[in-house]
Protein backbone atom coordinates (compact mmCIF):
# COMPACT_ATOMS: atom_id res chain seq x y z
CA UNK A 1 0.00 0.00 0.00
CA UNK A 2 2.38 2.45 0.80
CA UNK A 3 4.77 1.64 -2.26
CA UNK A 4 1.43 2.49 -4.28
CA UNK A 5 0.96 5.56 -2.61
CA UNK A 6 4.84 6.15 -3.07
CA UNK A 7 4.66 5.79 -6.74
CA UNK A 8 1.97 8.09 -7.42
CA UNK A 9 3.57 10.39 -5.31
CA UNK A 10 6.44 10.18 -7.61
CA UNK A 11 4.10 9.88 -10.87
CA UNK A 12 2.59 13.49 -9.27
CA UNK A 13 5.75 15.41 -8.76
CA UNK A 14 7.10 13.70 -12.05
CA UNK A 15 4.12 15.35 -13.83
CA UNK A 16 4.95 18.75 -11.72
CA UNK A 17 8.13 18.80 -13.10
CA UNK A 18 7.47 18.29 -16.17
CA UNK A 19 5.05 21.36 -15.85
CA UNK A 20 7.73 23.05 -14.30
CA UNK A 21 9.82 22.58 -17.05
CA UNK A 22 7.53 23.55 -19.91
CA UNK A 23 6.85 26.98 -17.98
CA UNK A 24 10.72 27.24 -17.55
CA UNK A 25 11.13 26.69 -21.00
CA UNK A 26 8.18 28.96 -22.02
CA UNK A 27 9.60 32.01 -19.85
CA UNK A 28 12.90 30.89 -21.28
CA UNK A 29 11.43 31.61 -24.65
CA UNK A 30 10.01 34.76 -23.31
CA UNK A 31 12.76 36.37 -22.05
CA UNK A 32 15.15 35.67 -25.32
CA UNK A 33 11.97 37.52 -27.15
CA UNK A 34 12.23 40.07 -24.77
CA UNK A 35 15.69 40.60 -25.14
CA UNK A 36 15.10 40.62 -29.03
CA UNK A 37 12.38 43.22 -28.86
CA UNK A 38 14.37 45.51 -26.48
CA UNK A 39 17.72 45.03 -28.78
CA UNK A 40 15.37 45.92 -31.48
CA UNK A 41 13.83 48.75 -29.93
CA UNK A 42 17.30 50.08 -28.64
CA UNK A 43 18.61 50.05 -32.60
CA UNK A 44 15.57 51.57 -33.70
CA UNK A 45 15.80 54.43 -30.72
CA UNK A 46 19.66 54.90 -31.92
CA UNK A 47 18.60 55.48 -35.41
CA UNK A 48 16.44 57.83 -34.08
CA UNK A 49 18.61 59.53 -31.59
CA UNK A 50 21.47 59.77 -34.70
CA UNK A 51 18.68 61.11 -37.40
CA UNK A 52 17.43 63.71 -34.84
CA UNK A 53 21.54 64.47 -33.85
CA UNK A 54 21.57 64.95 -38.00
CA UNK A 55 18.85 66.86 -38.61
CA UNK A 56 19.61 69.05 -35.73
CA UNK A 57 23.31 69.32 -37.23
CA UNK A 58 21.48 70.09 -40.77
CA UNK A 59 19.15 72.40 -38.82
CA UNK A 60 22.59 74.48 -37.55
CA UNK A 61 24.01 74.29 -41.10
CA UNK A 62 20.82 75.75 -42.41
CA UNK A 63 20.37 78.72 -40.02
CA UNK A 64 24.01 79.41 -40.19
CA UNK A 65 23.37 79.44 -44.16
CA UNK A 66 20.35 81.67 -43.47
CA UNK A 67 22.57 83.75 -41.22
CA UNK A 68 25.39 84.30 -43.86
CA UNK A 69 22.79 84.94 -46.52
CA UNK A 70 21.50 87.96 -44.85
CA UNK A 71 24.54 89.46 -43.65
CA UNK A 72 25.29 89.70 -47.21
CA UNK A 73 21.81 91.01 -47.96
CA UNK A 74 22.41 93.43 -45.75
CA UNK A 75 25.86 93.98 -47.06
CA UNK A 76 24.35 94.40 -50.52
CA UNK A 77 21.67 96.84 -49.49
CA UNK A 78 24.58 98.88 -47.67
CA UNK A 79 26.88 98.83 -50.68
CA UNK A 80 23.82 99.85 -53.04
CA UNK A 81 22.80 102.73 -50.82
CA UNK A 82 26.61 104.37 -50.54
CA UNK A 83 27.26 103.51 -54.41
CA UNK A 84 23.86 104.97 -54.97
CA UNK A 85 24.59 108.49 -52.91
CA UNK A 86 28.46 108.65 -54.26
CA UNK A 87 26.69 108.19 -57.71
CA UNK A 88 24.43 110.77 -56.95
CA UNK A 89 26.74 113.17 -55.43
CA UNK A 90 29.26 112.14 -59.14
CA UNK A 91 26.49 113.22 -61.08
CA UNK A 92 25.84 116.10 -59.66
CA UNK A 93 29.40 117.38 -59.33
CA UNK A 94 29.62 116.35 -63.00
CA UNK A 95 26.27 118.13 -63.97
CA UNK A 96 27.18 121.46 -62.36
CA UNK A 97 30.41 121.43 -63.70
CA UNK A 98 28.98 120.70 -66.90
CA UNK A 99 26.87 123.65 -66.36
CA UNK A 100 29.27 126.27 -65.26
CA UNK A 101 31.85 125.14 -68.08
CA UNK A 102 29.60 126.66 -70.94
CA UNK A 103 29.26 130.16 -69.17
CA UNK A 104 32.63 130.47 -67.78
CA UNK A 105 34.09 129.57 -71.15
CA UNK A 106 31.93 132.65 -72.78
CA UNK A 107 33.60 134.98 -70.23
CA UNK A 108 37.02 133.35 -70.56
CA UNK A 109 37.00 133.06 -74.70
CA UNK A 110 35.40 136.89 -74.72
CA UNK A 111 37.85 138.19 -71.78
CA UNK A 112 40.79 138.51 -74.59
CA UNK A 113 38.64 140.65 -76.98
CA UNK A 114 37.32 142.81 -74.24
CA UNK A 115 41.01 143.96 -73.15
CA UNK A 116 42.19 144.24 -76.86
CA UNK A 117 38.97 146.84 -76.83
CA UNK A 118 39.41 148.42 -73.82
CA UNK A 119 43.34 148.74 -74.54
CA UNK A 120 42.32 150.45 -78.18
CA UNK A 121 39.53 152.56 -76.81
CA UNK A 122 42.34 153.79 -74.07
CA UNK A 123 44.68 154.49 -76.86
CA UNK A 124 42.20 156.20 -78.81
CA UNK A 125 41.17 158.40 -75.56
CA UNK A 126 45.00 159.48 -75.17
CA UNK A 127 44.89 160.34 -78.84
CA UNK A 128 42.46 162.41 -78.50
CA UNK A 129 44.14 164.15 -75.46
CA UNK A 130 47.45 164.68 -77.02
CA UNK A 131 45.99 166.43 -80.58
CA UNK A 132 43.23 168.58 -78.18
CA UNK A 133 44.59 169.16 -74.56
CA UNK A 134 42.04 171.66 -74.10
CA UNK A 135 38.77 169.75 -74.36
CA UNK A 136 35.02 171.91 -73.83
CA UNK A 137 34.12 172.45 -70.05
CA UNK A 138 31.56 169.61 -70.71
CA UNK A 139 34.49 167.14 -71.39
CA UNK A 140 36.33 168.00 -68.90
CA UNK A 141 34.15 167.80 -66.33
CA UNK A 142 33.47 164.56 -67.12
CA UNK A 143 37.00 163.21 -67.17
CA UNK A 144 37.01 164.34 -63.59
CA UNK A 145 33.81 162.54 -62.58
CA UNK A 146 35.02 159.33 -64.12
CA UNK A 147 38.92 159.70 -62.75
CA UNK A 148 40.33 159.21 -66.33
CA UNK A 149 43.78 158.30 -65.03
CA UNK A 150 42.59 156.07 -62.62
CA UNK A 151 40.62 154.18 -65.12
CA UNK A 152 43.22 153.75 -67.19
CA UNK A 153 45.36 152.66 -65.04
CA UNK A 154 42.94 150.01 -63.11
CA UNK A 155 41.16 149.08 -66.40
CA UNK A 156 43.57 147.07 -67.95
CA UNK A 157 44.27 145.59 -64.20
CA UNK A 158 40.18 144.57 -63.13
CA UNK A 159 40.58 142.68 -66.79
CA UNK A 160 43.55 140.72 -65.79
CA UNK A 161 42.09 140.26 -62.24
CA UNK A 162 39.21 138.61 -63.82
CA UNK A 163 40.98 136.83 -66.50
CA UNK A 164 43.06 134.99 -63.34
CA UNK A 165 39.54 134.82 -61.55
CA UNK A 166 37.85 132.96 -64.70
CA UNK A 167 40.94 130.59 -64.83
CA UNK A 168 40.45 129.77 -61.19
CA UNK A 169 36.91 128.78 -61.81
CA UNK A 170 37.55 126.70 -65.09
CA UNK A 171 40.37 124.64 -63.11
CA UNK A 172 37.49 124.13 -60.16
CA UNK A 173 35.36 123.52 -63.24
CA UNK A 174 38.20 120.46 -64.20
CA UNK A 175 39.03 119.34 -60.57
CA UNK A 176 35.02 119.03 -60.37
CA UNK A 177 34.65 116.67 -63.61
CA UNK A 178 38.07 114.60 -62.48
CA UNK A 179 36.37 114.02 -58.88
CA UNK A 180 33.12 112.47 -60.69
CA UNK A 181 35.05 110.45 -62.99
CA UNK A 182 31.72 109.28 -64.02
CA UNK A 183 33.39 107.53 -67.23
CA UNK A 184 35.77 105.48 -66.03
CA UNK A 185 34.50 102.51 -64.67
CA UNK A 186 37.93 100.12 -65.38
CA UNK A 187 41.09 100.38 -63.84
CA UNK A 188 43.73 103.20 -65.16
CA UNK A 189 47.04 104.41 -63.76
CA UNK A 190 46.38 107.56 -62.42
CA UNK A 191 48.09 110.35 -60.68
CA UNK A 192 46.97 109.50 -56.80
CA UNK A 193 47.86 113.43 -55.44
CA UNK A 194 45.31 114.65 -58.47
CA UNK A 195 42.47 112.48 -56.63
CA UNK A 196 43.37 113.88 -53.12
CA UNK A 197 43.56 117.70 -54.31
CA UNK A 198 40.18 117.41 -56.28
CA UNK A 199 38.67 115.94 -53.59
CA UNK A 200 40.27 118.63 -50.91
CA UNK A 201 38.81 121.23 -53.55
CA UNK A 202 35.00 119.92 -53.06
CA UNK A 203 35.25 119.77 -49.30
CA UNK A 204 37.09 123.64 -49.13
CA UNK A 205 34.46 125.45 -48.17
CA UNK A 206 34.62 123.31 -44.75
CA UNK A 207 38.19 124.17 -44.25
CA UNK A 208 37.93 127.76 -44.49
CA UNK A 209 37.71 130.13 -41.46
CA UNK A 210 34.72 131.02 -39.70
CA UNK A 211 33.46 133.37 -37.02
CA UNK A 212 33.81 130.19 -34.97
CA UNK A 213 37.07 128.70 -35.50
CA UNK A 214 40.03 129.40 -37.66
CA UNK A 215 40.80 127.94 -41.12
CA UNK A 216 41.43 124.18 -40.63
CA UNK A 217 45.36 123.51 -41.58
CA UNK A 218 46.13 120.84 -44.12
CA UNK A 219 49.52 120.14 -44.22
CA UNK A 220 50.70 117.48 -47.77
CA UNK A 221 53.48 115.35 -47.39
CA UNK A 222 53.46 114.14 -50.85
CA UNK A 223 56.20 111.22 -51.88
CA UNK A 224 57.05 110.90 -55.50
CA UNK A 225 54.56 108.77 -56.72
CA UNK A 226 54.46 106.99 -59.81
CA UNK A 227 50.74 106.41 -61.52
CA UNK A 228 48.47 104.40 -59.52
CA UNK A 229 46.80 101.49 -61.31
CA UNK A 230 43.60 102.01 -59.43
CA UNK A 231 39.46 102.38 -60.01
CA UNK A 232 40.04 106.33 -59.96
CA UNK A 233 36.64 107.50 -58.91
CA UNK A 234 36.00 104.79 -56.30
CA UNK A 235 39.23 105.51 -54.43
CA UNK A 236 38.16 109.35 -54.77
CA UNK A 237 34.87 107.93 -52.90
CA UNK A 238 37.85 106.73 -49.81
CA UNK A 239 39.26 110.11 -49.85
CA UNK A 240 36.03 112.23 -49.68
CA UNK A 241 34.95 109.93 -46.93
CA UNK A 242 37.76 109.60 -44.74
CA UNK A 243 38.57 113.19 -45.24
CA UNK A 244 34.70 114.36 -44.52
CA UNK A 245 34.88 111.82 -41.64
CA UNK A 246 38.22 113.66 -40.42
CA UNK A 247 36.23 117.47 -41.07
CA UNK A 248 33.73 115.85 -38.77
CA UNK A 249 35.74 114.70 -35.89
CA UNK A 250 37.49 118.49 -36.20
CA UNK A 251 33.77 119.98 -35.80
CA UNK A 252 33.12 118.15 -32.72
CA UNK A 253 36.11 118.77 -31.12
CA UNK A 254 36.04 122.44 -31.88
CA UNK A 255 32.56 122.90 -30.91
CA UNK A 256 33.67 122.11 -27.41
CA UNK A 257 36.45 124.93 -27.71
CA UNK A 258 36.91 128.55 -27.89
CA UNK A 259 38.16 130.38 -30.53
CA UNK A 260 41.09 131.28 -28.34
CA UNK A 261 41.36 127.32 -27.50
CA UNK A 262 41.24 126.35 -31.12
CA UNK A 263 43.96 129.41 -31.90
CA UNK A 264 45.99 127.79 -29.19
CA UNK A 265 45.69 124.14 -30.75
CA UNK A 266 44.73 124.66 -34.27
CA UNK A 267 43.01 121.67 -36.11
CA UNK A 268 44.71 120.42 -38.84
CA UNK A 269 44.73 117.31 -41.13
CA UNK A 270 47.79 115.51 -42.98
CA UNK A 271 47.86 114.19 -45.32
CA UNK A 272 51.56 111.34 -46.51
CA UNK A 273 52.12 109.60 -49.01
CA UNK A 274 54.87 107.37 -50.03
CA UNK A 275 55.50 104.34 -52.59
CA UNK A 276 56.53 101.16 -49.61
CA UNK A 277 58.64 98.64 -51.22
CA UNK A 278 58.19 99.60 -54.64
CA UNK A 279 54.80 97.72 -55.10
CA UNK A 280 52.58 99.03 -52.48
CA UNK A 281 51.93 102.44 -51.91
CA UNK A 282 50.68 104.16 -48.61
CA UNK A 283 48.87 106.90 -48.35
CA UNK A 284 48.01 108.28 -44.52
CA UNK A 285 45.33 110.97 -43.35
CA UNK A 286 45.22 112.05 -40.24
CA UNK A 287 43.74 114.55 -37.95
CA UNK A 288 43.68 115.91 -34.53
CA UNK A 289 40.14 115.28 -33.81
CA UNK A 290 38.01 114.21 -31.20
CA UNK A 291 39.11 110.76 -31.85
CA UNK A 292 37.67 107.23 -31.48
CA UNK A 293 36.59 105.88 -28.57
CA UNK A 294 38.23 102.14 -28.29
CA UNK A 295 34.82 100.62 -27.07
CA UNK A 296 34.03 101.19 -30.40
CA UNK A 297 37.37 100.87 -32.45
CA UNK A 298 35.95 97.28 -33.92
CA UNK A 299 32.51 98.39 -34.96
CA UNK A 300 34.06 101.37 -37.32
CA UNK A 301 33.41 99.28 -40.50
CA UNK A 302 30.90 97.83 -39.89
CA UNK A 303 27.99 98.71 -42.46
CA UNK A 304 25.19 101.13 -40.89
CA UNK A 305 27.99 101.81 -37.93
CA UNK A 306 27.63 105.55 -37.01
CA UNK A 307 28.08 107.88 -33.81
CA UNK A 308 26.32 110.82 -35.65
CA UNK A 309 23.36 112.29 -35.40
CA UNK A 310 19.97 110.83 -37.47
CA UNK A 311 20.22 112.89 -40.96
CA UNK A 312 23.85 113.20 -40.45
CA UNK A 313 26.03 110.25 -40.64
CA UNK A 314 24.77 106.75 -42.52
CA UNK A 315 27.44 105.17 -41.07
CA UNK A 316 28.48 103.44 -44.69
CA UNK A 317 31.77 105.82 -45.62
CA UNK A 318 34.21 103.36 -43.64
CA UNK A 319 32.26 99.86 -44.46
CA UNK A 320 32.28 101.02 -48.36
CA UNK A 321 35.67 102.58 -47.94
CA UNK A 322 36.68 99.11 -46.69
CA UNK A 323 35.59 97.35 -48.87
CA UNK A 324 36.78 99.64 -52.17
CA UNK A 325 39.97 99.27 -50.62
CA UNK A 326 40.73 95.18 -49.55
CA UNK A 327 37.99 93.92 -52.30
CA UNK A 328 38.54 96.06 -55.29
CA UNK A 329 42.31 96.95 -55.35
CA UNK A 330 43.59 94.55 -52.72
CA UNK A 331 44.97 96.71 -50.32
CA UNK A 332 44.62 97.60 -46.58
CA UNK A 333 42.86 100.21 -44.67
CA UNK A 334 43.80 100.31 -41.27
CA UNK A 335 43.17 103.39 -38.19
CA UNK A 336 45.01 104.17 -35.27
CA UNK A 337 43.59 106.19 -33.24
CA UNK A 338 43.69 107.99 -29.86
CA UNK A 339 40.34 109.32 -28.03
CA UNK A 340 40.98 113.52 -27.53
CA UNK A 341 44.13 112.91 -29.28
CA UNK A 342 43.29 112.17 -33.11
CA UNK A 343 43.31 109.88 -35.63
CA UNK A 344 44.95 108.45 -38.59
CA UNK A 345 43.46 106.28 -41.55
CA UNK A 346 46.12 103.79 -43.36
CA UNK A 347 45.37 103.05 -47.06
CA UNK A 348 47.98 100.66 -48.41
CA UNK A 349 47.53 99.79 -52.23
CA UNK A 350 49.56 97.86 -54.75
CA UNK A 351 50.80 100.04 -57.49
CA UNK A 352 49.11 97.41 -60.27
CA UNK A 353 46.60 95.66 -59.95
CA UNK A 354 46.20 92.42 -61.18
CA UNK A 355 43.22 92.99 -63.19
CA UNK A 356 45.10 95.37 -65.95
CA UNK A 357 47.12 91.94 -66.88
CA UNK A 358 44.41 89.69 -67.77
CA UNK A 359 43.00 91.92 -69.27
CA UNK A 360 46.41 92.21 -71.49
CA UNK A 361 46.56 88.81 -71.55
CA UNK A 362 42.84 87.66 -72.65
CA UNK A 363 43.48 90.48 -75.33
CA UNK A 364 46.90 88.48 -76.53
CA UNK A 365 44.79 85.64 -76.25
N1 LIG B 1 38.56 110.61 -38.25
C1 LIG B 1 37.62 110.18 -37.39
N2 LIG B 1 37.60 110.67 -36.12
C2 LIG B 1 36.68 110.26 -35.22
N3 LIG B 1 35.73 109.33 -35.49
C3 LIG B 1 35.71 108.79 -36.73
C4 LIG B 1 36.65 109.19 -37.74
N4 LIG B 1 36.38 108.47 -38.86
C5 LIG B 1 35.33 107.69 -38.55
N5 LIG B 1 34.92 107.88 -37.29
C6 LIG B 1 33.82 107.18 -36.59
O1 LIG B 1 33.41 106.11 -37.40
C7 LIG B 1 32.00 106.14 -37.60
C8 LIG B 1 31.68 105.53 -38.93
O2 LIG B 1 32.16 106.34 -39.98
P1 LIG B 1 31.43 106.28 -41.38
O3 LIG B 1 32.14 107.22 -42.30
O4 LIG B 1 31.32 104.86 -41.79
O5 LIG B 1 29.97 106.77 -41.06
P2 LIG B 1 29.45 108.24 -40.75
O6 LIG B 1 30.54 109.24 -41.01
O7 LIG B 1 28.90 108.21 -39.38
O8 LIG B 1 28.30 108.38 -41.83
P3 LIG B 1 28.46 108.49 -43.43
O9 LIG B 1 28.01 107.18 -43.98
O10 LIG B 1 27.55 109.59 -43.81
O11 LIG B 1 29.91 108.73 -43.75
C9 LIG B 1 31.65 107.61 -37.47
O12 LIG B 1 30.29 107.79 -37.11
C10 LIG B 1 32.59 108.07 -36.38
O13 LIG B 1 32.09 107.74 -35.10
MG1 LIG C 1 31.58 109.28 -42.85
Amino acid sequence: MDNQNNSIQIQDLEKTNRILRKKLERCENERRQLESDIATKEFLLKKVICELENSQTNLQQRSQELENTLDSLHQMQAQMIQSEKMSALGQMVAGIAHEINNPVSFIYGNLSHIREYTYDLLRLVQLYHHYFPNPPAEIQTERQIIDLEFLEQDAILVLDSMKIGTERIREIVLSLRNFSRLDESEVKAVDIHEGIDNTLMILQHRLKASDKSPEIQVIKDYGNLSPVECYAGQLNQVFMNILANALDALEEFNAKRTYQEIQANPSWITIQTAVVDSEWVRIAIADNGTGIPESIQTNIFNPFFTTKPVGKGTGMGMAISYQIITEKHGGKLEFISTPGKGTEFVIQIPLQQPISCSIVLSAEC
